[in-house]
């Protein structure tokens, strides 16, 4: 069976570890071929692909991004985007395609599925926010670099008595934040779940101040948005949306940080994390998940069990339809917020 993997979205740690898998499980155990599809639907749009051998995924395990380049490009946005694939994977002859990917990739792949193109999802994302899967791999890569970023930051916080604002990804939930900013020992995390009352947080800041404590850190997720009526919008880099329809996000942790200081009197910095949460080597958690889903993957296109994406439930391998993963974002679990929320202040 000749079969063909893309890699679609923002890159993230772990998607090497899917490839090689994908790749090892359909040479070893099937007698298999792999086409590595370039950057994504583009690739599949445009005919660029090649084939991947056991030779070529030797040594990709701890890398990080995708060995076969990735972009946001929508097939459904692109003229003849969905005949140009279909008649791609004839002409590679590939008889069905495993997406790995996020909402927008899997999205796409679930509308594809109902067009009829043979296809199994691979959830991925550092936010975390596909349903369906307990984890997407490189959430866990992402919160332990916000982990390590905050645990300096403290030291430099202490020292100076600031206040330190901790600008973290995750679009449109907060699951880094909130993880993150237990692991890290935050005194208030923001996420896009509730909405920011400056004035709370102010009230938490200073409350711990007033128990002796002359510096905090504050974690704020890039998507949260103020509910007070003078600033009540969510804090955008750029209006313009992508393929996909979104917003570049960023800017929220500078405008808390004035806000802060300004009501406080507290001397306050910020630090925007950025894309630093998603480079470099995956966790060994993230390597053993994209190793699973990858594995996972290739078994559900041999079965012939298309339209499925492969999930993590507790701490087995299981599929759900695509279009269950894609229906709704997972928002953060309240009753883990809640119990964040004990060591605010
Ligand atoms: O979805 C992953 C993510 O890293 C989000 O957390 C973030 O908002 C977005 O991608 C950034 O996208 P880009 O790499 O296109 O700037």
């Amino acid at each position: 069976m000749r079969v063909a993997i893309l890699t679609g979205g923002g890159d993230c740690p772990g998607l090497n570890a899917v490839i090689r898998a994908v790749v090892r499980r359909m040479a070893q155990s099937y007698g298999g071929e792999v086409i590595g599809v370039s950057h994504g639907w583009a690739g599949l749009i445009n005919g660029e692909a090649r084939k991947l051998d056991l030779r070529s995924v030797s040594g990709i395990l701890p890398k990080g991004g995708t060995i076969l380049g990735t972009s946001r490009t929508n097939p459904f946005k692109i003229e003849r985007g969905v005949e140009r694939i279909k008649e791609n994977m004839e002409k590679l002859k590939v008889e069905a395609l495993i997406a790995v990917g996020g909402e927008d990739t899997l999205g796409v792949a679930s509308k594809l599925f109902d067009m009829g193109v043979k296809v199994v999802g691979v959830p991925k994302t550092i936010d975390n926010d596909l349903s369906g899967t307990d984890y997407t791999f490189g959430f866990d890569t992402a919160i332990n670099v916000a982990t390590e970023a905050i645990d300096r930051l403290h030291s430099t916080a202490e020292s100076h008595n600031r206040v330190m604002v901790v600008e973290v990804m995750g679009r449109h939930t907060g699951w880094i934040a909130v993880e993150a900013g237990i692991a890290g020992g935050a005194d208030v995390v923001l996420i896009p779940e509730i909405p920011i009352s400056v004035d709370e947080v102010c009230k938490i800041l200073v409350r711990r101040h007033d128990r002796g404590k002359d510096f905090s850190i504050v974690v704020v997720a890039e998507g949260a948005k103020f509910q007070d009526k003078d600033s009540g919008y969510m804090v955008v880099q750029d209006e313009k949306v992508d393929a996909f329809g979104h917003v570049r996000l960023g800017g929220i942790g500078a405008i808390l940080a004035r806000a802060i200081e300004e009501r406080t009197g507290y001397e306050t910095r910020y630090t925007v994390l950025g894309h630093i949460q998603r480079g470099g080597t995956p966790t060994a958690f993230d390597r053993v998940l994209g190793t699973r889903f990858g594995v996972a993957a290739a078994d559900l296109v041999v079965k012939g069990e298309f339209g499925k994406m492969v999930s993590l439930q507790g701490n087995k391998m299981r599929s759900v339809d695509l279009r269950e993963a894609v229906d709704e974002l997972k928002t953060v679990d309240m009753e883990l917020y809640e119990m964040a929320s004990i060591f605010f202040g």
